[in-house]
């Protein structure tokens, strides 16, 4: 049985990986950092009981600390490494610069010198993906491939590109099997939801139950490459399968702008968005990303990868379930029980 290390698991990517890697039969190790709420949402359906002998096992740690992810890696002797953990909110990573950097350049150099050291006193020869983001393409007019320029946009996004080059040096100072997959946007219905594609179809599946009136977003111009993550995950999983170590983009190649993405939601979810959004400057960005669109050839190629959820299922099967929930807390509301606004400081 081979053994995977997860940071990030209870992320959006986190959860699907997890399924994935253990319907392929793995054990599988997730990093879970300690907040004062739970955070596990997303892997509960994984985790029913601690107390039940399972293929999935949660150990307490964070990018911030070294000693950690040292003895983490000491103990569970992983196969896969897969370094999806990160503050991974572009707008906010204008705020928490300093905080962004630590955990998604610092963070992954930590995992990345603890990999070596255990790989080299292990004498095994583990494998390692990095989470890049088409964010690190920034202002470089798409398609955007392996070979274009990075020209990031944001603190998240410079981070990312840290965070990237010491994946990369780590493959050739210390010929380590690591693999870094530039990813294009990936949603799904367990995006978080102050991303723009989540935070408009929990906004419509609420405004359809008559539960919320209005929707506050930012600049609807910008053009995105939607996926659905649960193909992309296992694009991540094919890149440390593949022979060599090397970096891939990850992508449809479609792209759609904002406003296009609330005329198909709003579509299926039979509401008019015109009468109800309103334009926040708060959710504008100093610099922004105007448009991506990725190459995905050489994964398609060399991984046999492709997507099998297109843009139209993935936004009907987003609306559906924030419906669904919507519905779920009218009920509630029904037997008198409080509904909470929706979303954080940028929700
Ligand atoms: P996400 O839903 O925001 O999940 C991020 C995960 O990182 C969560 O499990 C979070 O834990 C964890 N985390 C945050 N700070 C941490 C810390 N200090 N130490 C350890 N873990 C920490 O992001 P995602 O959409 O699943 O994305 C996964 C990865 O791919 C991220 O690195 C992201 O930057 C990158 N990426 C995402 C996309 C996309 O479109 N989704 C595209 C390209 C690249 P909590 O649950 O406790 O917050
Ligand atoms: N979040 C948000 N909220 N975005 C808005 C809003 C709003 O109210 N209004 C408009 N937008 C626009 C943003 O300005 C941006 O151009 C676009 O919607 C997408 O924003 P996000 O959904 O927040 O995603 P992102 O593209 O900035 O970043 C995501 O994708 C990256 C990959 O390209 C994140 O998942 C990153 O972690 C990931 O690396």
């Amino acid at each position: 049985m081979k053994t995977a290390l997860i940071s990030g698991i209870t992320g959006q990517d986190g959860s699907y990986l997890a399924e994935f890697l253990l319907a392929n039969g793995y054990a599988v190790h997730g990093i879970v950092r300690r907040t004062s709420s739970f955070n596990t949402d997303r892997i509960d359906h994984l985790y029913a009981d601690p107390h039940v002998p399972s293929r999935l096992h949660l150990h307490y740690g964070d990018l911030a600390s070294a000693a950690r992810l040292r003895h983490l890696m000491e103990v569970i002797q992983p196969d896969e490494i897969y370094n999806l953990g990160a503050q991974s909110h572009v707008r906010v990573s204008f705020d928490e610069a300093e905080y962004t950097a630590d955990v998604v350049a610092t963070g992954t150099l930590r995992l990345l010198e603890a990999f070596r050291d255990y790989s080299k006193q292990s004498g095994s020869q583990p494998r390692f993906y990095q989470a890049s983001s088409s964010e690190m393409f920034g202002a470089s007019p798409p398609p955007q491939t392996e070979n274009t320029p990075f020209y990031p946009r944001s603190p998240y996004a410079c981070s990312k590109v840290a965070a990237h080059w010491y994946s990369v040096n780590f493959r050739e100072a210390y010929n380590l099997f690591v693999s870094s997959g530039i990813l294009f946007n990936h949603e799904s219905p367990r995006r978080g939801e102050t991303f723009v594609t989540r935070k408009i179809t929990r906004a419509l599946g609420r405004i359809r139950m008559g539960l919320q009136d209005k929707l506050y977003l930012g600049n609807l111009d910008s053009r995105r490459d939607w996926g659905h993550a649960a193909d992309f995950v296992r694009a991540m999983w094919m890149m440390l399968q593949h022979s060599v170590p090397e970096t891939f983009v990850v992508a449809t190649g479609e792209s759609y702008s904002v406003r296009e993405f609330l005329d198909v939601a709003s579509e299926y979810a039979e509401v008019d968005w015109r009468k109800h959004v309103e334009f926040d400057a708060r959710y504008l960005r100093p610099t922004e990303v105007d448009s991506l669109c990725g190459d995905s050839s050489k994964a398609r190629q060399l991984l046999g990868w492709k997507p099998e959820i297109g843009f139209r299922d993935l936004v009907k099967s987003m609306v559906d379930g924030d419906i669904e929930l919507a519905r779920q807390e009218l009920t509630l509301a029904g037997a008198g029980h409080t509904v909470s606004r929706r979303g954080g400081v940028y929700g």
